[in-house]
């Protein structure tokens, strides 16, 4: 480390970008079960976003564990060098003023500090609550199945633990709520941290 010389001040700032944008970064986590809608309020309420002209990424669990983080595994030291790169590429993105949503299950309380203590402020957490059996019955890819079947190492939820954030800025209980109704009160709960100062 000793040897490397970050340089910041000579490139053009985030205020820059997010002037160019009309807008103000944030980084929205959704965490929950696998299942539990993340992904799909992530999407819907990327579509409103970009529709209103704003700029938007997402960051999806199983798509950056087949590029960035393909040789990470499901245990626990695995899910914390996981979430470490999700949390730093978001703050690469939020730094060019990018709405950034991110959606991976981010099951221990130790994982949601780490992302906090690399986002600080522009972290928004979202609990996505769902039931294991909601999200077993739901059983989108088929998942839930085979580790029942006893094919799947470390499931979240089943053999690998799960404790729900004890504070989060927003819970949507995807069981009580539909998908339009959650992600109109996600979006509600941003407005004013989007628009810019
Ligand atoms: S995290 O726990 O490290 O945050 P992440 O969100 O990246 O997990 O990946 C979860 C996705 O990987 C799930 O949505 C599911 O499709 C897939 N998956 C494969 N194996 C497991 C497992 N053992 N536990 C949970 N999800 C798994």
């Amino acid at each position: 480390m000793s040897n490397i010389h970050p340089e910041f001040h000579r490139f053009l700032t985030r205020k820059d970008k997010e002037i160019l944008l009309g807008q103000r970064g944030l980084v929205i986590w959704m965490c929950g079960l696998s299942g539990s809608g993340k992904s799909t309020i992530a999407n819907a309420a990327e579509r409103v976003l970009h529709q209103q002209g704003r700029m938007t990424t997402i960051l999806d669990g199983d798509n950056l564990r087949t590029g960035l983080n393909a040789n990470l595994t499901f245990t626990d030291e695995d899910r914390l060098e996981n979430i470490r790169r999700f949390a730093e590429t978001a703050k690469l993105f939020v730094s060019q003023g990018i709405i950034t949503f991110v959606s991976a299950i981010t099951p221990r309380g130790e994982l949601r500090d780490l992302a906090r203590g690399i986002l600080g402020e522009d972290l928004f957490e979202v609990y996505i609550q769902a039931s294991y059996e909601a999200c077993e019955k739901r059983d989108v890819k088929g998942l839930y199945a085979k580790a029942a079947r006893g094919e799947i190492a470390n499931f979240t939820g089943k053999d690998s633990g799960f404790e729900p954030p004890l504070n989060p800025d927003l819970t949507l209980d995807t069981e009580a709520t539909s998908i339009e109704d959650a992600t109109f009160e996600l979006l509600e709960a941003i407005r004013d941290r989007l628009t810019p100062v």
